[in-house]
This record gives structure tokens, sequence and C-alpha cells, in this order.
């Protein structure tokens, strides 16, 4: 279902939005364009699920200064209502307490299924709801994406790859995950996402996108969920010590937040035809150990750094191979680690006084 801008929602838009300005003598060229584009634009009710959560907030704000009429959806497990708070006061904004594992029946354009727990200790902390979360919330999602007729996204993750024997792991390779582990629960979960996704394409012409997101960072992640770089940033601005699981050579690649924003709604504008898989992710490599020293050095900190041993099936090297996204949705990371890590710092320097 598509929402015209009717001149009345345009003038609700204006009146909600303080940097227009409302009457037309302040008009100039540049307000003028923007008038017009969102004059023509046809506004669209997006759902999020886990909207509340790290990635999600940075989508639902994103989507809003895009001019839609964004619907968040979250069970709050990881995700937090602080996220959002400053989006509250958007008439198109809206938030649903929901948990995905149940369906839910709401009018919508597009949805963009983002609720699952995301670091180690979220998702292992009750593992068979969070497969519950990937696959009913699949279900879920998708059952109301048949109904609206709306474009679905998944957010999938390079977790799908396991420990990867391919490198860099590009789409078609079909991973090296243990069935059995302590990480199955998110890994194997988000594997059957990704094939009902699949056959409710086949099946009921679902239009699906795939994006398989690897390491990402920024401002909003959870301070306390263990992921290394809000957990070394956070150890660092404490001045407790640093902690490196293993021996500090294993590598991962880390892509800013903005960066998978701007990748995610790439994906989701892409033709009916292009389905994904498609790796989101920045394939610059660094160390763990290099990852901490930078953090030491950006905080000032007088942390120091000690060594624990790897978790059972931590992959040793991510990298996603990202010619496809480059290919098909003229995409790639823009944000340097530098640039990234000084405004996720700043972010926990405000947030942990
Ligand atoms: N951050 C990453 O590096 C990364 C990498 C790969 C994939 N992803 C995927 O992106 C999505 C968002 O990740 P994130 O980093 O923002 O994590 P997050 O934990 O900050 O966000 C997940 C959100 O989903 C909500 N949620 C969890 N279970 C739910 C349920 N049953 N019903 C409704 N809401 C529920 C949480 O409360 C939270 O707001 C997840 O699906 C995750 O698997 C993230």
């Amino acid at each position: 279902m598509k929402l015209p801008v009717t001149p009345f929602r345009f003038a609700e838009f204006r009146r909600c939005a303080p940097q227009f300005p409302s009457h037309p003598v302040f008009l100039n060229i540049t307000n003028l364009f923007t008038i017009f584009a969102y004059y023509t634009y046809s506004m669209k009710r997006i759902l999020v699920t886990g909207g509340a959560g790290f990635i999600g907030s940075h989508l639902c704000e994103h989507l809003l200064n895009l001019g839609h009429d964004v619907v968040c959806l979250d069970n709050y497990f990881t995700g937090s209502k602080m996220n959002i708070v400053h989006l509250l006061n958007n008439p198109y904004f809206e938030i649903i307490r929901h948990d995905v594992t149940m369906p839910i029946y709401i009018e919508t354009d597009e949805i963009y299924n983002l609720a699952c727990p995301a670091s180690p200790v979220h998702y292992q902390y009750n593992g068979i709801k969070t497969i519950k979360t990937s696959v009913m919330g699949a279900i879920n999602t998708l059952g109301l994406a048949k109904r609206t007729k709306a474009k679905i996204l998944q957010a999938s993750t390079s977790e799908i790859y396991g420990d990867p024997e391919v490198h860099p792991q590009h789409e078609g390779y079909w991973g090296n995950v243990n069935t059995l582990g302590p990480r199955a629960c998110y890994d194997e979960g988000k594997r059957v996402a990704e094939t009902l996704f699949m056959n409710y394409y086949f099946q009921n012409n679902v239009r699906i996108k795939i994006a398989r997101i690897f390491n990402t960072y920024g401002p909003k992640m959870n301070s306390n969920d263990g992921r290394v770089v809000s957990n070394f940033i956070v150890q660092a601005l404490k001045g407790e010590d640093i902690t490196i699981f293993g021996d500090g050579t294993h590598t991962r690649s880390f892509q800013y937040v903005d960066d998978l924003i701007a990748g995610l709604v790439r994906l989701m504008d892409t033709d009916d035809s292009f389905l994904g898989p498609v790796n989101l992710g920045n394939p610059i490599e660094i160390t763990i150990g290099t990852l901490a020293k930078m953090i030491i050095k950006m905080t000032g900190s007088k942390s120091k750094i000690i060594y624990l041993p790897l978790p059972q099936d931590d992959p040793k090297q991510r990298k996603p191979d990202i010619t496809l996204a480059k290919k098909e949705l003229g995409w790639a990371p823009k944000v340097d680690v530098e640039t990234g890590l000084e405004k996720t710092i700043e972010y926990f320097r405000k947030t942990l006084i």
C-alpha cells in the first residue's frame, strides 16, 4: 500500500520538521527543491522490527529523515527506549511493544526484520528463545509481508559462514557452522530464517531481500553486551584491563553503522528481481590486538591489555567480499575506522558519565 504525500500530509510534515520554514517568504532554492522532492515522493509506511536496538534505532531515524512513516516494533530484550526517545515527538514515528515470535497485523509497505539479540552474551542467555525469535520472527514477518504485499528485508549475518574455511567470504560460500555449539542458536536460527525467506519467495512470490551483515559498530551499542568494540572502549574509558580473547592476532573487519544503514536502504530499493543474499561489511581487516591499541591511544587510557582463552567456535577470521554489493547496490563503506571509532568513543564518553 502506497501512501501518497497529499498537500494535507505535507503540511503536517512541515509542522513537525522545524528545519522547514512555515512561510513561503523564507523559502530559498534549496528548500523549494526539497519540498518539491517530498511533494512528489511516495511516502511509505515502514515497519522496523528490533527498531529500539543499536542498528534498528539508526535505521528508524534515517527512514524518518527520508520522509517515511516509521513503525518501530520491539520487546526491549536488548534494545532501549533511550535509543529512540529523541524520535518520539515526530508524528510519523510510532512504537509498538511486541514480541516477533507472535503474529502482528498492521498495514505496511516495507519491513526491515532486525529483531534478534546479536551479541553472544545475549543470544546465549536463552538459546531456545533466540531460535524462536529468528524462526518464528521470520515466519510472522514474512506472513505479514505476504498479506500486505510489502517488501521485506532480513538482517542476516556473517555468522551464517561460521568459522569460515574460505577467505574472504563471498555469498556463494555455504559456511562452516557447528550445529551443536554454543553459537548455533544464533547461527542456525539465522540460516533457517534465510531459508524461510527463499521459500516465501519461491512459493508465494513475496518480495524478499537478504542482507548478510558483518561486524558493525557505532554509537548506541549496548555498553555491556561483550561486543569487542564497545567492550574495549568501555574498558579503556573506565581505566579497566582490556580483555583480549586469544592472542590478539585473529582478525575482524568492522563497519561503521552509517555505512550499514546506507547499504540496507539501497538493498531495499533494488528491483524486485534482486533478492540477495548480499554481504554488507567493511573489507578492511584489523587484528584484535591492533584495535585494542588504537582504542587505548584514542581514549588516552592507561588500561593494560590482558589475554584470556578464546571462546568455543570463535571464528579466527572474518572479512566480507563485497563485490556483489558494489555491483548491485553501487555501495561500499565510506567511514574509516579512526573516524568511526572517534564518534563511538565520543558517544560512550557522554553516556558512561
Ligand atoms: N551489530 C552487528 O554487528 C550485527 C551483525 C550481523 C547481524 N546483525 C543483525 O542485525 C540485527 C540488529 O542487531 P543489533 O546489533 O542492532 O542488535 P540489538 O540487540 O541492539 O538489537 C536487536 C533488537 O531486537 C529486539 N528484539 C530481540 N528479540 C526480540 C523479539 N523476540 N521480539 C521483538 N524484538 C526483539 C531487541 O530488544 C533489540 O532492540 C539483528 O538481527 C542481528 O542479528 C547485527
